[in-house]
């Protein structure tokens, strides 16, 4: 039988910490912060925070927001992102921080979930530029992906829908 073909896909981060990070990034962090400290997250206790620095200077936060029907909840990020687009339809996401400060206890690194990659990467290709993400995935050490496609490999992107 012949071999399959195959596809890799490359991602790289990196890995700083936090204190090596430029005044912006580690403002958007403290934003992230404080959004989390805003999750309504009653039946998982896992707050999520995210923030949205946006080429007009406004940063737009979101925080995860569950619900007592579990699948209407939704994902901190997903809350920051989908508010700067209503807010701000046009403008531009450069950095997107993610945060959670219940990470540290019960999971080694929190990185977004695969709904909200889908996203980020969909903001990416509306506006047509990279956006950065800041994840903190520890007190000390904070991941920089230098786009969202980075961390979504094989991405859904249907070029025909809508059309
Ligand atoms: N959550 C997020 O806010 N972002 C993610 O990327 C993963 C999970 C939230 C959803 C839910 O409120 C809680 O974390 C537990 O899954």
């Amino acid at each position: 039988m012949a071999a399959p073909k195959t596809r890799e896909w490359q991602s790289t981060v990196s890995v700083w910490n936090v204190d090596d990070l430029d005044a912006a990034d580690r403002e958007l962090l403290r934003e992230a912060h404080e959004a989390a400290s805003k999750a309504y997250a009653p039946y998982s206790q896992f707050l999520v925070g995210g923030a949205v620095r946006l080429d007009n200077g406004v940063v737009v936060r979101g925080s995860n927001q569950e619900n007592m029907a579990y699948p209407s909840g939704m994902c901190g990020e997903r809350v920051a992102v989908f508010a700067a687009g209503a807010q701000h339809p046009g403008a531009v996401m450069q950095s997107v921080a993610i945060v959670s400060p219940s990470a540290n206890a019960i999971a080694e690194a929190f990185m977004p979930c695969g709904g909200c990659r889908q996203v980020l990467v969909e903001a990416e290709r509306r506006q047509g530029t990279p956006v950065r993400i800041l994840l903190q995935v520890r007190d000390e050490e904070v991941a920089v992906s230098e786009s969202a496609l980075n961390l979504m490999p094989f991405a859904f992107e249907a070029h025909g829908l809508g059309s």
